[in-house]
């Protein structure tokens, strides 16, 4: 047993979705709570939470490259940091983890994350400790409540999912779906509004699935929840990820149309084209059903910004039912996507599945699809060339007097002038490119 002096500084580095970043942002207040400090940038940490996930086989290896690096990088100045590793590889590898590398003296889940102060303790002992519980909701209730947010804040409302889609990691890391509820949601809410929130992006692995009570007792989804945080006052923009198609309601879709501070946007992944794939994978509709539903927000929000996930070569995976999956993005026309070769994740149904699909094949595949969405994603943009909208100024350009923000579509402006970071600012978008565009600014800041 080692002891160590207890640590003044910390680092969260978070991998992975949206989620992680929101669980990293409060590991980092909570151990702001405890009085350790952020690192300052380029310096060495005493404490490092590496926040990790499991998605895919590279994002998993990439955690014990990184604890080697920073045993290295700690051995050089003779101070091995103290490392917790945190998030999906926790939950679903923690023992593993603990005997593969000794460097290590904190595992934690996602939803045990609270408890990271009596874990850091019980390391300044030189005892290594391991927590992989799944309490619903006891992690929120434990944590510091918001004091920090720069101008888009995300909020976790949703946690888990019951959808086991069969080469998905999720359902085992992040457990069981829970709703966090409307009151605790619309207090963090308000605290990230007073803290300079101008945009808040609701969170859940399927968040579409989120229900609760409003104040009155009645029950309501994620429609009812969005109407009621639309309602606050100093919140201009509200955004949700990640959706699932069969957990669409009709509330969701009319809120589109009917709720200007919904912005006209919808990541709703569909994975495949092919209808015997989309079974295979356990995603329980058809791409028919899928287009389908995107008409319906079509019907109220025209100019709807459409973003979705894909996977090329899942196990089985023909060259005929590849090109379907190039069809329905035709059919689309999306404004942006994210697009993946499978990685067989142990411990899910696909991984064991027969005639999985090779390498060569799968590299293949993805280029032909990136290059399909990078097509759309270009002429989506070019599209918007001459509107006019408010971009919310998120960050500094590379140039002095540039700024950095995104329109209601999610497209990254970037623009000159005399702004400041929260600014909500009326642009015309100009010249487009594949990742951003220019904008000229119309009318100065919009007062909050
Ligand atoms: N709950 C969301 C997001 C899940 S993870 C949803 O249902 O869409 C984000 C994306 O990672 C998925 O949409 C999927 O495209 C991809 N993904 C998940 N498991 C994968 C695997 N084993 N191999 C490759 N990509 C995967
Ligand atoms: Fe994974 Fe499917 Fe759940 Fe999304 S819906 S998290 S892809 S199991
Ligand atoms: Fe990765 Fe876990 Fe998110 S596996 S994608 S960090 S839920």
């Amino acid at each position: 047993m080692t002891t160590s002096p207890p640590p003044k500084t910390y680092r969260v580095k978070s991998f992975g979705c949206q989620m992680n970043v929101y669980d990293g942002e409060r590991m980092s207040e909570l151990l702001a709570s405890q009085g350790i400090a952020p690192a300052a940038d380029g310096e060495d940490a005493d404490l490092v939470v590496l926040n990790t996930c499991h998605i895919r086989e590279k994002a998993a290896d990439k955690v014990y490259s990184d604890i080697g690096r920073l045993v290295k990088a700690g051995d050089k100045v003779g101070k091995r940091p103290l490392i917790a590793v945190a998030g999906c590889v926790a939950q679903a590898e923690g023992e593993e983890i603990m005997a593969r590398a000794p460097a290590v003296s904190m595992v934690v889940g996602p939803q045990a994350y609270h408890r990271l102060p009596e874990m850091l303790e019980a390391a300044v002992r030189g005892e290594s400790t391991s927590d992989t519980d799944m309490p619903p909701i006891a992690k929120f209730d434990a944590l510091p409540a918001r004091r920090r947010s720069g101008p888009s804040a995300f909020l976790t409302v949703q946690e888990g999912c019951d959808k086991f889609c069969t080469y998905c990691v999720v359902p085992y890391t992040r457990g069981a779906e829970i709703s966090r509820p409307y009151n605790d949601l619309a207090a963090e809410a308000d605290r990230l509004v007073e803290a300079g929130a101008r945009e808040i992006t609701l969170l859940g692995q399927n968040v579409n699935a989120w229900t609760g009570e409003d104040p009155h007792g009645r029950p309501i989804g994620l429609d009812g929840l969005i109407r009621a945080l639309a309602e606050r006052p100093g919140l201009h923009r509200i955004r949700y990820t990640t959706s699932h198609p069969s957990d669409v309601t009709d509330g969701l879709i009319a809120a589109h149309g009917e709720i200007e501070k919904l912005m006209p946007f919808l990541h709703l992944p569909v994975q495949s084209g092919s209808d015997r794939v989309l079974k295979a994978m356990n995603r329980s509709h058809t791409a028919d059903e899928y287009l389908r539903l995107l008409d319906r927000f079509r019907a109220v929000r025209p100019d709807i910004a459409l973003s979705g996930d894909f996977i090329v070569g899942f196990p089985g995976e023909t060259e005929a039912e590849f090109i379907d999956t190039l069809r329905l993005v035709d059919a689309v026309g999306y404004a942006q996507a994210f697009s993946f070769k499978y990685s067989p994740r142990p411990g899910t149904p696909a991984a064991t599945m027969e005639d999985q699909v090779s390498p060569e094949v799968m590299d293949e595949r993805l280029q032909r699809l990136q290059a399909a969405l990078n097509r759309d994603q270009l002429a989506f943009n070019r599209a918007t060339q001459g509107r006019r909208c408010t971009v919310l100024v998120e960050r500094h350009g590379k140039k002095p007097g540039q700024w950095l923000g995104k329109s209601p579509w999610l497209q990254s402006v970037w623009f000159e002038g005399d702004h400041a970071i929260g600014d909500l600012v009326e642009v015309e978008l100009l010249e487009a490119g594949p990742n951003s565009l220019e904008g000229r600014v119309l009318q100065q800041p919009v007062p909050a």
